[in-house]
């Protein structure tokens, strides 16, 4: 039997979740990205993993010039088709995160929603001109020990303080771990890439 990459079963996996429902995410930004779009420096976004593209739909209508990625073809597809019916453009493009190199100094902001991949933390802060910020949020260990709906797999749920040690070279300029209606525990951090 050939053996499946990992990258290619991520694929394979969420094209079929995607395919599944008409909008497995809806098409609303994430409530911390619509609380903080105004503190956000305006000018080019990178959305990691953007899904169907809520969150590129919601800066693309604020002004920002929108990159964006992920794995799955059906999802690139569906934000795509999202922006045009909302009259915006995107650069929404097919690429698996674990290879894909991100351009150096070149995004005023980054955005990274309900995806956790350590490996890309360096890749993300290289990214991001000097000022740029980045805006995160995702799932503790404490979404998967509650048993919320959702992940349980603890490689892709944060620990207490994980994100906001991983930016302790940037300046925080927002930190949260909290659960929220007894639905989700997550942590949401704002950070700032200091220097010249
Ligand atoms: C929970 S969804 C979040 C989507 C989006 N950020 C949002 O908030 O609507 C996680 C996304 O990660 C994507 N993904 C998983 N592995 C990936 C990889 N290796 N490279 C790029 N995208 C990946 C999936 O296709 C999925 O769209």
């Amino acid at each position: 039997m050939p053996t499946i990459r990992a990258g290619e079963q991520d694929r394979i996996t969420w094209n079929k979740k995607y395919e599944t429902e008409a909008c497995l995410l809806g098409k609303d930004p994430v409530d911390f990205l619509r609380e903080h779009i105004d503190i956000l420096p305006k000018g080019k976004v990178f959305d990691v993993a953007m899904g169907e593209g809520r969150n590129a739909l919601f800066l693309a209508k604020n002004g920002f010039e929108v990159d964006g990625c992920d794995i799955s073809e059906v999802a690139i597809k569906k934000a795509l088709e999202l922006a045009k019916e909302n009259n915006v453009r995107i650069n929404a493009f097919v690429a698996d995160l674990e290879t894909y190199t991100l351009p150096k100094d070149t995004y005023d902001v980054i955005a990274c929603f309900y995806y956790l991949q350590r490996s890309l933390i360096p890749r993300m802060k290289e990214a991001l001109k000097a000022g740029g910020v980045i805006i995160c949020e995702t799932y503790t260990v404490e979404h998967g020990d509650r048993g919320f709906e959702g992940p349980k797999n603890k490689a892709y749920l944060l620990n207490p303080n994980e994100l906001l040690n991983l930016f302790r070279d940037f300046k925080i300029i927002f930190y949260r771990e909290l659960v929220l209606n007894n639905k989700k525990a997550i942590a949401s951090l704002i950070a700032r890439k200091e220097g010249n």
